[in-house]
């Protein structure tokens, strides 16, 4: 019999959203009246159309792949060059950032990144995640046997949780002991907080001082409306020698379906090997994608990079616009309905304090029992999560005015 990797063992009950998935659907079986009415703003998935540009884009890119003259197969393993071009011109040269076109990586998507770049970082690390946390920063740090097992508030050994609190904005404060990598997410899911410029100074400062690596996941940069905050970690000095950037068209674009984003890892970026050498991560990360991906397909890529024409711009301009009204919408119903809530105004996820005396996952089935309205547990996320409750802006303005007329009478 082979042997399995015993750290799966280790993970605690199922993925967050297909657990939530399937309570939903033990309610829906058993009420099949109130299925009817269910509005899901449960996971971030998005709901609009894919830009017209988009389509265009695709259309003629399946084209091409139906001639024997402009037929592709393979494609390079860390994106076509004119999608990479797009990317490190269009959102960090335009904006006075180094980075190079082959610096970036196109990859499926922030989340398989996010877990993927396990592959050529030590065991050894000390791992910092924020608290609560989005689930894969952790789970896939379970499976590569970073961690011990869970306690009874579900927190693995090992890892160092930053607590995110209302004390503290829901950003979580640099540490005072040393961290070897650091998960930050800006905007933030599940609160939906954003880091200003000073909060991520300090943390490349801290970095730069303990050598440690931040990954840090942007993949909703294209929410922030406030001005000043920064889009990428770029833009704090320092940030090329100590953080790979995560980036994707799954929030902006609609990619969620489709698969596209990318990653940047600057050349400049050092970890080093058990012996104390330093050693780039840029050839690590090339030598990673070359021999474990083929590359997003042709079609998606031509897809991609017209988010970056100028008919694109204003069609993902008009997406956003469109997800940023449903969470002013529904951020004014919880607040009406006399609830605390946070986000929704950088980001497209509003984190809400339930009631007092009623815990996350009691919130979840009152909601859904009750309003028919799927959200999601805050205790989901980790243990500072309990007692908050995150809702999801991405829907019709439709369903987004029903639920909040549903709020109201709650
Ligand atoms: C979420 O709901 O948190 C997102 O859908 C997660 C993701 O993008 O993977």
């Amino acid at each position: 019999m082979a042997y399995l990797n015993d750290n799966y063992l280790k993970l605690r009950a199922g993925y967050l959203f297909p657990e939530i998935a399937r309570r939903v659907k033990a309610f829906c079986d058993a009420n099949p009246d109130a299925a009817k009415r269910l509005i899901r703003c449960g996971i971030g998935d998005v709901t609009e159309p894919l830009p017209e540009a988009v389509r265009n884009a695709m259309h003629k890119a399946v084209d091409e792949l139906g001639s024997r003259d402009t037929f592709r197969g393979y494609g390079p393993e860390q994106g076509y060059e004119f999608l990479r071009h797009a990317i490190a011109e269009n959102d960090y040269r335009a904006h006075g950032l180094e980075v190079a076109d082959d610096e970036i990586f196109v990859s499926d998507g922030s989340k398989c990144d996010c877990g993927n770049i396990l592959d050529i970082l030590g065991g050894e690390n000390r791992i910092a995640v924020m608290d609560p946390v989005y689930p894969v920063y952790v789970d896939t740090n379970v499976m590569a046997g970073h961690t011990g097992e869970a306690d009874a508030s579900g927190a693995y050994g090992g890892l160092l949780y930053l607590p995110c609190t209302e004390a503290n904005g829901f950003v979580a404060d640099v540490p005072s002991e040393r961290a070897d990598v650091v998960y930050l997410c800006f905007p933030n899911n599940p609160t939906g907080s954003v880091a200003t410029r000073a909060q991520l100074e300090a943390w490349v400062a801290y970095a730069l001082k303990h050598q440690s690596l931040l990954l840090y996941d942007a993949a909703y940069e294209a929410y922030i409306s406030e001005p000043g905050i920064p889009h990428s970690i770029y833009e704090i000095p320092g940030a090329r020698e100590c953080a790979i950037e995560f980036r994707s068209f799954s929030k902006n674009g609609g990619f969620t379906g489709t698969r596209c984003a990318f990653t940047v890892v600057p050349k400049t970026l050092m970890a080093r090997t058990k012996s104390g050498e330093s050693h780039a991560l840029h050839p690590l990360w090339n030598r990673r994608m070359s021999t474990k991906f083929n590359g997003v397909s042709y079609v998606v890529q031509r897809g991609a990079e017209s988010l970056y024409s100028s008919e694109g711009k204003v069609q993902v301009q008009a997406l956003i616009s469109h997800y940023m009204g449903n969470a002013a919408v529904l951020r004014k119903a919880a607040i009406d309905a006399g609830l605390a809530v946070w986000g929704g105004v950088n980001a497209p996820y509003l984190w809400v304090r339930t009631p007092k005396g009623i815990s996350s996952w009691q919130m979840f089935d009152r909601m859904l029992s009750e309003a028919n309205v799927v959200i999601t547990p805050g205790s989901g996320f980790g243990s500072a999560g309990e007692g908050y409750f995150r809702i999801s802006a991405f829907n019709s303005r439709a369903a987004v005015e029903e639920v909040a007329a549903r709020l109201a009478k709650f």
